[in-house]
């Protein structure tokens, strides 16, 4: 395995790039980055941010590189149904982790912000059970990024080797 490439807006992707970088040893680069140190066909870990759903920068990684797994980061609670989703949604041919990220609104643009202030107040409106979480979240912010959450990309990291 050559380098963790990762697409990242906010940060949370980021970080969880560098923690798997230092736990595994190699390399993370961002995507725009990764093009000056790898070669096409090169074997990573790709990481990118969840955006409406979509992996951010897979589909470009997958064509350039060798991708051994793959690691969603997104703001919804990690459930076994979520995954699937985002597998099957962006057609991951790889294993897929998921990881929860954050919402951090100094980082975000105002369209971005916009968004996630229209989206938690719709799931606010809807008072669905279980909602609260997520609309305070996404009304205030939040990050859940934590060592715990890479425990089963690592694990089947070290299994490959
Ligand atoms: C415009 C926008 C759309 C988003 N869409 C989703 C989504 O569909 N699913 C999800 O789980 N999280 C979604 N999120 C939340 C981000 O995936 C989450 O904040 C993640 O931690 C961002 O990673 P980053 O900090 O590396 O950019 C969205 C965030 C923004 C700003």
């Amino acid at each position: 395995m050559k380098a963790i490439v990762y697409k990242s807006n906010a940060g949370h992707t980021m970080q969880y790039a560098i923690f798997l970088s230092k736990k595994l040893n190699i390399p993370c680069y961002d995507i725009k980055d990764a093009i000056k140190y790898l070669s096409k066909g090169d074997e990573i870990i790709y990481l990118g941010w969840v955006c409406a759903g979509r992996i951010c920068g897979y589909s470009k990684s997958n064509k350039m590189y060798d991708i051994k797994c793959c690691g969603a980061v997104g703001i919804y609670p990690s459930t076994t149904e979520y995954l699937t989703e985002l597998k099957n949604g962006n057609n991951v041919n790889q294993e897929l982790f998921y990881m929860r990220g954050g919402i951090d609104y100094s980082k975000l643009n105002w369209l971005f912000k916009r968004v996630i202030k229209l989206v938690g107040s719709a799931i606010k409106k809807e008072n669905k059970p279980g909602s609260e979480e997520l609309s305070q979240v996404l009304e205030n912010g939040a990050s859940f990024v934590s060592e715990e959450n890479t425990k089963d990309i690592l694990d089947y990291i070290n299994s490959m080797k």
